[in-house]
């Protein structure tokens, strides 16, 4: 019998994960030299190619200083930042294929629409036909065509905005930073140009990296969210991620409302302090004896119709705060201790019509929207 050679064993594809289009490498800044203040305090991030990615947070948290760095009009005094792979920190603004938007349109008042829009392809020398075509594509995009040939002063500030988002996106960078674009629109506008926004970007495909203060603005626009707090990125996921399972009570109480209960954990319970203890419904991963803030959604908790299996607690309806398709109810569950309660007015939940105050009632809770935070 001839020897039989042995095949060498197959080696499994090892799967290469794609370059994300921004990576940010332990990135501080500290403004003033040899003080322990810093802007940003480490931030490791990965963006992908196309994500629509927000950072959020409170004013002063570092988010203006990070986008700056990834646009190099900021340098970082420690780690580094990529772009599509390649280190950029220390390159000026120019030789990164990014481009801003900032807070502040930044137009050119004594040029037309179609010329700002063209301002920065002139400027590289693109020929003359090219900057027409790209121009009159971007005007088409943002909606704008049929004011090309207006002045900035004669629009309004949604129109405004999306000149300057014109602007920025005629030079096809690979990302796009935007700077709170949208904070001078008052409220409806600035909702119409959130849809806008989210479109354009699905449409073309680029990179958006969006600061913003306003926690529902980053839910409805984002792929992925950045939670920034005193300079750290506290937690980074998806919208429902860190609304439905905020890692921290910071993510927990900046991301729309929640109950925070604080009390000391054991065995599955909360204890308040000078107050009954509270099922969590489940085990939580903090040892027994710690200090926790039990977190809850206003509209996780069930006021009626509770269902086998829910978490349970008696508490007393204090006030009844009725804004048109929800009411909000105060459920006091003891002394100095109350939890709100976020009903939608459908014909069948409308209890204000019962309660006015003072009536005991139980609450409860699915055991998974209860969580315990350090
Ligand atoms: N040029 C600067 N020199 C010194 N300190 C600065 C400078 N720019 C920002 N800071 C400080 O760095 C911190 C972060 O500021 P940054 O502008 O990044 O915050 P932000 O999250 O964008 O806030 P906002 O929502 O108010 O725009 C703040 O404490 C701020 O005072
Ligand atoms: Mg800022």
């Amino acid at each position: 019998m001839p020897p039989t050679s042995v095949p060498p064993p197959a080696v499994p594809p090892v799967a290469v994960p794609p370059t994300p289009a921004v990576r940010l490498d332990r990135v501080s800044k500290r403004y003033a030299a040899g003080q322990d203040t810093y802007a940003v305090r480490e931030v490791e991030l990965d963006i992908a190619q196309g994500e629509f990615f927000s950072l959020l947070g409170p004013s002063g948290c570092g988010k203006t200083t990070l986008l700056r760095m990834i646009g190099g009009f900021t340098d970082p005094t420690g780690g580094s930042v990529l772009l599509d792979g390649q280190d950029v920190t220390g390159l000026p603004p120019d030789q990164r294929n990014v481009n801003t938007v900032f807070q502040s349109y930044a137009l050119f008042e004594h040029l037309s629409l179609a010329d700002n829009v063209a301002f920065g392809l002139k400027r590289k020398g693109v020929p003359r036909a090219e900057i027409r075509t790209r121009v009159a594509d971007m005007l088409d995009l943002v909606q704008l065509a049929h004011l090309a040939g207006r002045r900035p002063a004669t629009l309004s500030g949604g129109q405004k905005q999306r000149v300057a988002l014109a602007r920025a996106l005629v030079n096809r960078p690979q990302v796009l930073l935007l700077d709170e674009p949208l904070a001078a629109l008052d409220l409806k506008l600035r909702r119409h140009m959130q849809v806008e926004l989210k479109q354009i970007q699905r449409e073309i495909g680029i990179t958006f990296v969006f600061v913003t203060h306003d926690q529902d603005e980053a839910l409805t626009m984002s792929d992925r969210i950045a939670v920034m707090n005193d300079g750290r990125v506290e937690q980074c996921g998806t919208p429902e991620d860190v609304y439905e399972r905020p890692a921290t009570t910071f993510t927990a109480s900046f991301m729309g409302t929640s109950n925070l209960v604080p009390g000391t954990y054991r065995d599955g319970r909360v204890t308040l302090d000078d107050g009954p203890e509270l099922p969590v419904g489940h085990r939580a991963s903090v040892p027994d004896g710690s200090r926790v803030n039990l977190s809850i959604r206003p509209e996780k908790i069930w006021l009626s119709d509770l269902e086998p299996g829910m978490a349970r607690a008696a508490g007393i309806v204090r006030e009844t705060v009725y804004s048109g398709p929800t009411t909000t109810y105060l459920i006091e569950l003891a002394p100095g201790v109350t939890v709100s309660v976020l009903e939608q007015n459908t014909d069948r939940s409308r209890m204000e019509d019962r309660w006015s105050g003072g009536e005991r009632v139980e609450i409860g809770w699915k055991p998974e929207h209860c969580l315990v935070l350090d």
